[in-house]
């Protein structure tokens, strides 16, 4: 069965789906995007990502084209067309197809956004295998842009950065900027000393993440204390545990930085039950 997708307003088989050469999405990355993920076929923290999304197209002084209600309607629409149980809906929004090719943004009266919805099927999302054993990262330079927590598609450096990890012979990169660790290639990135939960603070340095903030909250209501404040790939070596959140591996433990093993090189209890009671919370809420 072929995949059905959403594009301007139209449910296609994704083989008929199209959009234009001179899309700003394409030529320029000019366009932000959303990753929701899915559980018992319902959406998880569906109310964030449609808060940030706002937030983005705001930032880069685009119109929202959709309004959270008919958002809210198509995500259910592809989930249920599509059958799925686990997995995530994978938006994007750019600044559209103007005529030709510019730098200056096109006149939002005659060039309309283009909005783009599909979603990828991922059974064991909940359950998945890499939970139980971690994950290994390596560190590398974080050489992005200034507006890192605007969501945007420009994503070739995190990919890169991936494809670092990859060659190395580890799962992911946690960038670096200035000695301390700005947050994972696609994910934020938390080290556990003692009874601390340690992470960055919000700030333009990095992607105010949908699950950074629910398990933050899921933390501090399980009494756990949270400390936001930056910190080195050294004392990240040293820590207890680490793990990294984000929309597609919720609380995902991370047991060895640049090849150093992290205390037994083995999951962590703290980023473990962290994941139970964020998948558990998430669950009940889920719509
Ligand atoms: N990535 N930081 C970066 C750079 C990210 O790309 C992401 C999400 C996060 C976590 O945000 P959230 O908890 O809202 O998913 C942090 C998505 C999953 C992606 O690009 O596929």
């Amino acid at each position: 069965m072929s995949r059905i997708v959403y594009v301007n307003g139209q449910y296609l088989p994704e083989a008929e789906a199209k959009v234009s050469i001179f899309d700003r999405g394409f030529l320029m990355a000019d366009g932000v995007y959303e990753v929701t993920s899915v559980l018992g076929g319902k959406l998880i923290d569906f109310d964030g990502h449609a808060v940030r999304l706002a937030r983005s197209l705001r930032e880069l002084e685009m119109e929202n084209p959709i309004s959270k209600e008919d958002l809210l309607q198509v995500h259910r629409e592809l989930v249920s067309r599509n059958g799925v149980e686990e997995g995530m809906v994978y938006l994007q929004i750019t600044r559209g197809a103007p005529e030709d090719r510019d730098f200056v943004f096109p006149d939002p009266e005659t060039t309309a956004p283009t909005v783009v919805l599909f979603t990828q099927n991922k059974p064991g999302l909940a359950n998945n295998p890499a939970a139980e054993k971690g994950i290994k990262v390596i560190s590398i330079d974080d050489i992005r842009w200034g507006r890192r927590d605007i969501k945007t598609v420009q994503l070739l450096y995190p990919s890169m950065g991936k494809m670092m990890a990859k060659k190395a012979g580890a799962d992911d990169a946690w960038m670096v900027q200035d000695g301390h660790v700005t947050e994972g290639t696609s994910n934020n990135a938390y080290i556990v000393k003692g009874h601390q939960i340690i992470t960055r603070g919000l700030s333009n340095d990095i992607l105010h993440g949908i699950t950074r903030a629910a398990v933050l909250r899921c933390a501090e209501e399980a009494q756990m204390e949270v400390v936001e404040r930056p910190f080195s790939i050294a004392e990240a070596q040293e820590a207890d545990e680490a793990f990294i959140t984000s929309a597609s591996t919720f609380v995902m433990p991370v047991v060895a930085i640049d090849e150093r093993k992290l205390g037994s090189g083995t999951p962590g209890p703290v980023a473990a039950r962290l994941r139970e009671i964020y998948l558990e919370e998430s669950l009940k809420q889920a719509i």
